[in-house]
Parts: C-alpha cells; structure tokens; sequence
C-alpha cells in the first residue's frame, strides 16, 4: 500500500507521510535552472520531459512519499481555449472570456491541447521511484476557476461588486468548467494519478449564503465523481469559514486545512483524515522554531490520520535546507 493510501483508505495513525503543496518550484536552485531557459510557463508545463524531472526533483531531493505533477489549475481554461499568461511579480493574467468560444470546444480539442499533461503523469507514475510512493494529479475546484476565468487575474481580499451580475454567464461558465474538470481528472487517473487534490484556493472569499451554489454542490459532483472512478480524493477549501460543515457536506477522504485554522479545533470537530496547517512563513524562521511548530501539529494528530503538509504553498525564498530539515523532523518524529 502506498504512504497516502494508508492514511487515506485505511485511516492508519501510525504513520504520518509528508508532502507539500508546490514542492516543485522556485525555493529550488535545480527548478530555477530550467525556469530561466523556458520563460513560458504553460509550455514549460507542456513539455514532457522537463514537467515530468521539475514534478521527481523534490521528490528524489528530500524522499518526499509523493509527486504532485507540475501543472498548474490553468491548465483548464487553457485547454477551453482562454488566454493564460504568467508574468512575473503579477502572476495569472487571462484573455476575455469568450461564452460563444468556448461553449464549442469539444473533448476532443481540450484533451489534445493539454495531452502533454497527461503524458507527464504517465511518465512519472511508471518511474521506479513511484513504485512506493503516491502520484497526485490536482484540478482547480470550480469556484476557483470561474473566479480566475472571470476575473482574469488572481483577486485581491475581496471579488468585484458586479462579480455575479450576469448570472446567465456565470451559470454558463460554471457548467462548462464542471464538464470539463471531470474529463481532465479521469485522464490524469487513467495515466497513473492515484490521489487527486482539489484546490479551492478562493473558497475565503465567498458569503457563506453563497456556499451551497458554488462551493457546496460543484465540490460534490466532482468529489463524487472521483469516489466512482475508486481514486481517494483530497479538498483543500482554503479559509472557508467552516470546515466541519464543509467536511460533513462534502464526505472527501481528507482535508487540507490552512493555517489560519486552530488545529486543536480541527481534531475535536473532523472525523476524517486531516492533510496540512502549518504556515509557510516558519520555513523563514530557524531550525529551532521549525522543530517546534511542526511537532505540535504532529502532537495534536498523534491519534487521528494525518497527512503532513503546510497550510498554503511553500515560499519561493524557502532555504532548501529547511525544507530538508522539515521532512527529517516529520520522519523522525
Ligand atoms: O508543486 C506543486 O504543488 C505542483 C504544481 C502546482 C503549481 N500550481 C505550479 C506553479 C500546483 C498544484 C499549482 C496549483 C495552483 N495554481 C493554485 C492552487 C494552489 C494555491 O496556490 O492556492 C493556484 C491558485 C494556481 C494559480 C497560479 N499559478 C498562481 C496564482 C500563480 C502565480 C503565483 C506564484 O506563485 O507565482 C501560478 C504560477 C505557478 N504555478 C508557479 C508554479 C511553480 C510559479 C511559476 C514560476 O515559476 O514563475
């Protein structure tokens, strides 16, 4: 059994596997080299080899228990045909969203435009290194999506005024991004991706009034959909206001938290497995103060399954050796 499936399928508290959101990527001098020569991100995504060595380098660095592909959530609004670009010190900007456009794109056409994906997943998942460890394949959750594909750019603390003022578009918007994610998951599991994490990294930003429509019932199909295809299946809700309700609605096999939840709450309140908390910033610290704050996650879960991780995506300027002091710690614990 793989490290994640213990947890994940067999709810075992003796073992604690550790991964990290965003382990391939700029806090590593080897990922940084190959950067410098693609300075287009999507194609960086889009090509084979070098997607498949960025996704195995954290991996053979620090004997992580799991992959996560190097791809990006914007891959979905790429493969519908919408322009995505990643500029430096801004991040994400989008192209207009066009109904007409991409209301014609059929499956056919999004597989082939991002088939390079899959093909890394392919590649990874049959490497000897991943024999016995997990491949996790990910998906924006919808929310997430509809809020980069409308607004164009990451948001700021808060969505625009007239955000849901065209509710045809929206509504529109929102079932092609579902049709769409399901047939982008079930072609990373059928090239080897064993766990699939569903981020919604914009989850914080809605009023709970607005949960069910677009937070509630979309996460539930597709975490329904994965269950059917027999594949665990993580939710990362980040800063929704409650998550033991999001727990009790949705029934994921895991839950990502951030680190703005009281993890003491999290283990009184949640019955299923936990993933994460810890906060980026104690990687900045000192060894110390690392030690420290992740034993105290690791004490607080001691007897519930638990997945290490942090709350949100490692930082760029991470020192690689505390990130390799992180995994020790977990290890050893
Ligand atoms: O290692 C991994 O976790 C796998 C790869 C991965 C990336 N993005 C690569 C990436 C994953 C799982 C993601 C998910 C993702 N992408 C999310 C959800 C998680 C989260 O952070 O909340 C979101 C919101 C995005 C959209 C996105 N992609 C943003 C906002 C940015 C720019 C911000 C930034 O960190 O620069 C990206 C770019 C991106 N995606 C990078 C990487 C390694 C940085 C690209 C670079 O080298 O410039």
């Amino acid at each position: 059994m793989k490290p994640l499936d213990k947890i994940l399928i067999s709810n075992d508290t003796s073992y604690n596997p550790i991964w990290i959101m965003r382990q391939a990527g700029r806090y590593l001098p080897e990922f940084r080299e190959i950067r410098k020569k693609n300075p287009n991100f999507i194609n960086l995504c889009l090509n084979v080899n070098l997607s498949s060595e960025i996704t195995l380098q954290p991996v053979q660095r620090f004997d992580l228990d799991a992959a996560i592909i190097f791809s990006d959530i914007l891959m979905l609004p790429y493969g519908l045909g919408q322009e995505v670009k990643f500029i430096k010190n801004f991040g994400p900007k989008l192209g207009k969203l066009s109904l007409n456009d991409i209301d014609k794109i059929n499956e056919i056409d999004f597989v082939q435009k991002i088939e390079p994906v899959y093909k890394a997943i392919k590649k990874v998942s049959s490497e000897p290194i991943q024999k016995n460890k997990n491949t996790i394949g990910f998906v924006g959750a919808p929310w997430t999506l509809l809020v980069y594909m409308i607004n164009q750019k990451s948001p700021k603390k808060n969505l625009k005024k007239n955000f849901f003022k065209n509710e045809f578009y929206i509504n529109r918007t929102l079932s092609i991004i579902e049709k769409f994610l399901k047939i982008h998951i079930k072609n990373q599991i059928d090239n080897g991706a064993n766990v699939i994490q569903i981020f919604d990294s914009w989850a914080g930003l809605l009023d709970e009034r607005h949960y069910s429509k677009y937070i509630y019932t979309p996460t539930q199909n597709l975490v329904n959909y994965v269950k059917s295809l027999n594949i665990p299946v993580i939710c990362f809700p980040r800063e929704i206001k409650n998550y033991k309700k999001f727990c009790e609605i949705i029934k994921p096999d895991a839950i990502s938290i951030d680190y703005n939840v009281d993890p003491k709450e999290i283990v009184k309140t949640i019955k299923i497995p936990v993933q994460g908390g810890l906060d980026p910033k104690i990687l900045l610290t000192d060894k110390e103060t690392l030690k420290k704050e992740a034993s105290k996650y690791l004490d607080i879960f001691k007897d519930h399954p638990y997945i290490f991780n942090l709350g949100h995506g490692v930082l760029p300027e991470t020192d690689p050796n505390m990130f390799e002091y992180l995994v020790k710690t977990v290890k050893d614990y």
